[in-house]
């Protein structure tokens, strides 16, 4: 099949046969994505003092498959917008599609959305209620009337990929770490093995080692079952680190959506629009601005050695070069 051109300007479909209609680009367009938002705006309190457009004009495509990255600003609208993916609010207008189908093309059948989009909101440790671990974590698949065998199965691989520890599972949940809750609360949603999963801000207050904990697992479970995973941040470092897509958020719109190398290749926008960029990012602009021949939008440590590596031997060959002549 042909490739679409990813980098259309703009894309004005017309007619039944052209697929959806949309007036706007579509961020980061492609053939069969997982999800499609088709210019979403999305106003809290409207017609009151209070409103708010928390989404102005979003359209975006999530990549099947991808890890993706979420990241802006606080209240640019990154938990506005993933609260949309599994139908647990509606948009003003603009529509929301999953594998091509309006996910709110029968109302009532969002539930079945539900399971097929696992959303974990900020902070689900406290919503864990039940009272061990494992009744935790099955309490989705039970809900999906799942066999016994079947749920037991399902809590062994999830608690496994969210890092929950097996001598934890007859326990209170109660009695856990704050970062063993979070994982917890994170297998019971991965238990449901949705086809996307989301997580709003899944490391928010844990340490380093608690941080990279998480990330990984996630990771993992994404690499191992081939699941679209979308994650909401506000770190670069760490969207950097384990995204394959990013997807940046600024004053209710998105501003820019790509693979890693391609946002990262932006980094002095995302600068100017206040974003922490990378560390390393950073200082590798800071050279290019002093004149060193280093590549645009490196965003890891390794990435930037074998870089500077790379000058520094062409250097030192010019310079042997020279003495000979
Ligand atoms: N329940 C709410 N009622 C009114 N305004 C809200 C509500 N939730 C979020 N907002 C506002 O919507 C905007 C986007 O918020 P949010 O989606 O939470 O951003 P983020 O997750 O990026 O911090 C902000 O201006 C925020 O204050
Ligand atoms: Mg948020």
């Amino acid at each position: 099949m042909k490739k679409k051109n990813q980098n259309r300007p703009n894309l004005q479909a017309v007619g039944t046969d052209a697929g959806p209609v949309h007036s706007v680009p579509i961020m980061n367009e492609t053939e069969n994505p997982k999800l499609r938002l088709e210019n979403i705006t999305y106003i809290y309190g409207k017609n009151t003092p209070f409103e708010v457009r928390a989404l102005d004009g979003v359209s975006l495509d999530i990549h099947a498959g991808k890890l993706t990255g979420i990241i802006g600003h606080t209240g640019s609208g990154k938990s506005t917008l993933i609260q949309l993916f599994n139908g647990l609010t509606r948009a003003e207008s603009g529509r929301v599609l999953l594998d091509g189908g309006d996910i709110w093309a029968n109302p009532k059948e969002i539930g079945k959305i539900r399971y097929r989009v696992g959303l974990v909101m900020q902070y689900p440790e406290y919503q864990l209620f039940e009272e061990t671990v494992a009744a935790d974590i099955a309490f989705g698949p039970k809900n999906m009337k799942l066999s016994e065998e079947e749920i037991r199965e399902r809590v062994k691989e999830s608690a496994s990929f969210a890092g929950v520890d097996e001598t934890l599972m007859d326990k209170s949940p109660f009695d856990l770490s704050g970062g063993q809750k979070r994982r917890v609360a994170i297998a019971g949603i991965m238990a449901m093995r949705p086809e996307v999963l989301v997580l709003d801000e899944p490391a928010a207050g844990l340490d380093p080692q608690g941080r990279h904990t998480i990330f990984q697992g996630i990771r993992e479970y994404n690499r191992r079952t081939g699941c679209t995973v979308i994650i909401v941040s506000h770190s670069m470092e760490d969207m950097a680190q384990y995204c394959d897509d990013v997807v940046v958020m600024a004053h209710a719109k998105v501003l820019m959506a790509g693979d890693r190398d391609h946002i990262f290749s932006r980094a002095d926008e995302l600068e100017k629009v206040g974003l922490d960029i990378p560390q390393i990012t950073k200082l590798m602009l800071l050279l290019r601005e002093g004149g060193m021949p280093v590549p645009a939008g490196l965003y890891t440590p390794d990435a930037a050695e074998a870089s500077l590596m790379e000058i520094f031997d062409a250097a030192k060959r010019n310079k042997e070069g020279r003495k000979r002549v």
